[in-house]
C-alpha cells in the first residue's frame, strides 16, 4: 500500500470518528481542508441514508462548494440561531492547541469553529506533536502587509504566493495570507499577541477546541 493510500484512510476513519456527533436537526459549521472533504462526503451519506434534517454553514468556498455538490443544505450563518457542531482539520495539533490555515481558510474556520457549541477537530496521526511548532499562517489586509512583515521579521514571514495565479494568494475574504515557521511555547499568549497586531486580520493558531479525534490506519482515537 501506498502512504498517500494509507494517509486517506487515516482522514477518512478520523472524519468517521466525527460523524458519530451528528445527530438529526443539528446545524453542522463545515471546516476546510483534505480531512473535511472526507467528512463532508461521509456526512451527505448519513443525512440521505438516515433522512436526516441538518443544515451546514460553510468555511470556505471550497468546502460550500463539495457540500452543495453532495446535496447538503449549505445555509449562512445570519440564518440560523446557533452552531452545534464544528468539524475541522488542522495542520499541526497538540493536546491543548492547533496549527490551522494551510488551506488559507483560517478566519472563516475560527469564526465558525469558535462559535459552535462543539469544536470537534480531525487529523490523521502524522500531525500529532508533543510541542507546537510549525507554519504559523496570519490572514492579513493587503494594506498592512509591509507594516506586519516588518513587525513580524525575526520570523521570516512571507506572503503566500499563487501557483495558477500570478502574484499572491487572495483568500476568500479578498485579504492575503502570510506564512512563517514558529515554535510556539506559549499557544494562548502567542495567538492574542498576534491578534493584537493592527492589520492581521486573523491568525492560525487555534487554542479553543473540545476534542481532537486522530484517524489511524484502521481505527480512530481521542487524543
Ligand atoms: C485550512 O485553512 C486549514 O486550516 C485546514 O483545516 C488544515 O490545513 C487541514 O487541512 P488538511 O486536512 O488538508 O490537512
Amino acid at each position: 500500500m501506498t502512504g498517500a493510500v494509507a494517509m486517506d484512510e487515516e482522514k477518512i476513519n478520523a472524519a468517521r470518528g466525527a460523524l458519530q456527533e451528528v445527530k438529526n436537526g443539528m446545524c453542522i459549521g463545515l471546516g476546510s481542508g483534505s480531512t473535511v472533504r472526507e467528512f463532508i462526503k461521509l456526512l451527505a451519506e448519513k443525512v440521505k441514508k438516515e433522512k436526516l434534517s441538518v443544515c451546514c454553514v460553510t468555511t470556505s468556498f471550497d468546502s460550500r462548494m463539495l457540500a452543495i455538490e453532495n446535496g447538503l443544505w449549505v445555509t449562512e450563518p445570519d440564518a440560523i440561531s446557533e452552531i452545534d457542531l464544528a468539524v475541522d482539520g488542522a495542520d499541526k495539533v497538540t493536546k491543548t492547541a492547533l496549527l490551522k490555515g494551510g488551506g488559507g481558510a483560517l478566519t472563516r474556520e475560527k469564526i465558525i469553529d469558535y462559535n459552535a457549541k462543539k469544536f470537534i477537530v480531525i487529523v490523521d496521526e502524522g500531525k500529532v506533536q508533543k510541542s507546537l511548532e510549525g507554519n504559523v499562517a496570519l490572514e492579513v489586509l493587503p494594506f498592512a502587509t509591509p507594516m506586519v512583515l516588518k513587525r513580524l521579521a525575526k520570523y521570516k514571514p512571507k506572503i503566500r504566493m499563487a501557483v495558477k495565479k500570478l502574484g499572491p494568494v487572495v483568500s476568500d475574504n479578498g485579504s492575503f495570507i502570510i506564512d512563517m515557521e514558529m515554535k510556539v511555547d506559549d499557544p494562548k499568549k502567542t495567538e492574542q499577541e498576534l491578534k493584537g497586531i493592527p492589520g492581521i486580520i486573523e491568525n492560525g493558531i487555534f487554542t479553543k477546541f473540545d476534542c481532537i479525534i486522530v484517524g489511524k490506519k484502521d481505527k480512530w482515537e481521542r487524543l
